[in-house]
């Protein structure tokens, strides 16, 4: 299993926690300078493939500084819940979540997405940016997403994936490993955080892969849309 810290034998969740804790401050900036802000558009796409379910009650799993939730805002009449582990990212979200005037209709709290401390078939809708990969184990992680989800609720999982083709995947891998690290670790200051993104998304199932979990956990109507020359990916599915 690839963590943040190969010289730590703490495990993934407490390594995770700690490197989001140590590039909070730097994480928002990074993530629009470092994909040339086009994560913006693929949260907006998100949110709208999310829209004809009409949900009113959203939960924004591994939330960090609440971009995803800012964008689920954005639902008509819709109050969102995010819930992350770490409290630097959370602190980073909430001061944004304020400063936007959004305070009554999002709430950002502490909550470990493996062990969900809401009661079954809460939500209208799951979302979870660029989270799923982090966690310890993927498919407690799911169930339990499942879990909170109303019978016909849609879950809509936003992560990194591999392109195949020339010459993106070219491209695509001298960025991801050279060019993406360097400028991390520069600005973050964080040795690790920006060689474990790439290591982890190449861990993580991509495509068919991560959609038979999907269907193995009990999800249906599962589907894959892939962004920008498969250099990402929505996922999702149905309860
Ligand atoms: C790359 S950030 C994504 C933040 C945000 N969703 C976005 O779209 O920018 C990943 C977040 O997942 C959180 N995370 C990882 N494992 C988690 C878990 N088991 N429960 C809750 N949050 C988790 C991390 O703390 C981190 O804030």
């Amino acid at each position: 299993m690839v963590k943040p810290y190969k010289d730590s034998a703490s495990g993934k969740k407490r390594q995770v926690a700690k490197m989001f804790d140590r590039i909070a401050r730097h994480y928002d900036f990074l993530n629009h300078f470092l994909s040339l802000g086009i994560d913006r558009l693929w949260r907006k796409k998100a949110i709208r493939l999310i829209k004809p379910y009409k949900p009113l009650h959203v939960l924004d799993i591994a939330t960090g500084t609440g971009d995803f939730a800012v964008e689920a805002i954005k639902l008509p009449g819709v109050t969102v819940t995010g819930v992350d582990i770490s409290r630097g990212m959370l602190e980073k979200g909430i001061e944004k979540i304020e400063e936007k005037g959004l305070s009554a209709r999002i709430e950002l709290m502490y909550g470990d997405s493996e062990d969900l401390q809401f009661g079954a078939e809460s939500y209208d809708a799951i979302t979870a940016g660029f989270g799923v990969r982090n966690f310890e184990n993927l498919e407690i992680g799911l169930a339990e997403m499942r879990r909170v989800l109303k019978p016909g609720g849609v879950v809509c999982i936003l992560e990194f994936s591999r392109p195949t083709s020339f010459p993106m995947k070219q491209l695509y891998e001298f960025y991801f490993f050279k060019i993406l690290p360097f400028f991390g670790k520069v600005v973050s200051k964080d040795d690790s955080a920006y060689t474990y993104l790439p290591e982890s998304v190449y861990e993580f199932p991509d495509g068919e892969q991560f959609l038979d979990i999907l269907r193995k956990i009990g999800f249906k109507n599962q589907q894959q849309h892939k962004l920008t020359g498969g250099i990402a990916s929505i996922y999702m599915a149905e309860k």
